[in-house]
């Protein structure tokens, strides 16, 4: 499938059609002068070990996997980063030495380093993260090493605890409790859910002072954005920043160079969104 084929990189997913991840590649290989070729690959279901086999076996140097295929990448890199193996998921793949695949995970340090970018948070901060699937798994480990108290509340309760159970050797983490909201000031809320319930909690209790970050983009405002403002939020963003940065972090992996991801965010969020600033204060 892949020997005559011009591309050495591609994100590979099912659906992939909406994936950025060719436009920044490409942005970022032209801004650091990397020859870099970059494509979009849809996966049918059942195919991915194959086809990801072939695409390495052939010009393949390195992967972004997407959706729902995070967990299979795990299970298919030959050897993982620390940060892989606590987040049990795999987003990047690099064929390393032409012998073996690594596999990392750079969502988590992405949404972290656009945390820092929005000065969205500072080390104790109580974290409310809604959602518990593959998405909250990424981001976990920075957040808890960064010194965070960290609540989860999802729609299955189940994912919840098994989450704490896994994480909680690395800081502290519990289940979200609506008696919290009154005991308890809020750093940060993030939606880590793909589709967000405006019945799981009440924004307006929240403070004026609380940061919002849906880890969802559209060309519109998302539907947790609009509940936030609605509710009286001021402080929110959506998570073209965390695109970006897990892609920047990708592109380092692969070349030993961080390319610039200013620009980019600006471009994006002007293009990409009805608000010019992700940040409306
Ligand atoms: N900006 C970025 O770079 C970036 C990176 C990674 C992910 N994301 C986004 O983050 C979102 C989550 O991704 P994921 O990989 O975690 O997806 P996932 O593994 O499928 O998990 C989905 C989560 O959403 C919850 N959920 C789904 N439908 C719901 C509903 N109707 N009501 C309440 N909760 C609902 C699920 O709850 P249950 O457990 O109860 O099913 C689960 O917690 C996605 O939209 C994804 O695009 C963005």
């Amino acid at each position: 499938m892949f020997k005559n084929q011009k591309y050495n990189y591609a994100v590979f997913g099912n659906p992939v059609n909406h994936s950025k991840s060719p436009n920044i590649h490409s942005y970022f290989a032209k801004q650091t002068d990397i020859l870099h070729i970059y494509k979009s690959v849809h996966v049918p279901l059942n195919n991915f070990y194959f086809i990801l086999r072939d695409f390495f076996q052939n010009q393949g140097q390195g992967a972004n996997i997407t959706a729902p295929f995070k967990q299979e990448a795990f299970f298919f890199a030959d050897k993982l980063t620390d940060r892989a193996k606590i987040s049990q998921s795999v987003n990047t793949l690099k064929k390393i030495d032409n012998k073996y695949i690594l596999g990392d995970n750079t969502d988590g340090i992405g949404l972290f380093s656009d945390l820092k970018r929005l000065n969205f948070i500072k080390c104790n901060d109580l974290v409310l993260i809604l959602g518990a699937g593959g998405g909250a798994k990424g981001i976990l480990f920075p957040l808890l090493s960064f010194g965070c108290s960290v609540f989860i509340l999802n729609r299955t309760v189940s994912k919840s605890q098994q989450l704490i159970s896994h994480f909680s050797q690395f800081g502290k983490i519990s289940m979200f409790e609506k008696c919290l909201l009154k005991e308890k000031k809020f750093n940060l809320v993030i939606n880590a859910t793909s589709q967000y319930d405006k019945n799981m909690i009440d924004l307006s209790l929240f403070s004026q002072s609380t940061c919002f970050y849906d880890m969802n983009y559209q060309k519109n405002n998302t539907y947790f954005l609009d509940a936030c403002i609605a509710s009286g939020m001021t402080n929110v963003s959506n998570g073209i920043g965390m695109l970006i940065f897990q892609a920047a972090h990708s592109f380092f992996l692969w070349h030993n160079v961080f390319p610039n991801t200013d620009d980019i965010i600006n471009t994006f969020q002007k293009t990409c969104l009805v608000h010019q600033n992700d940040v409306i204060k």
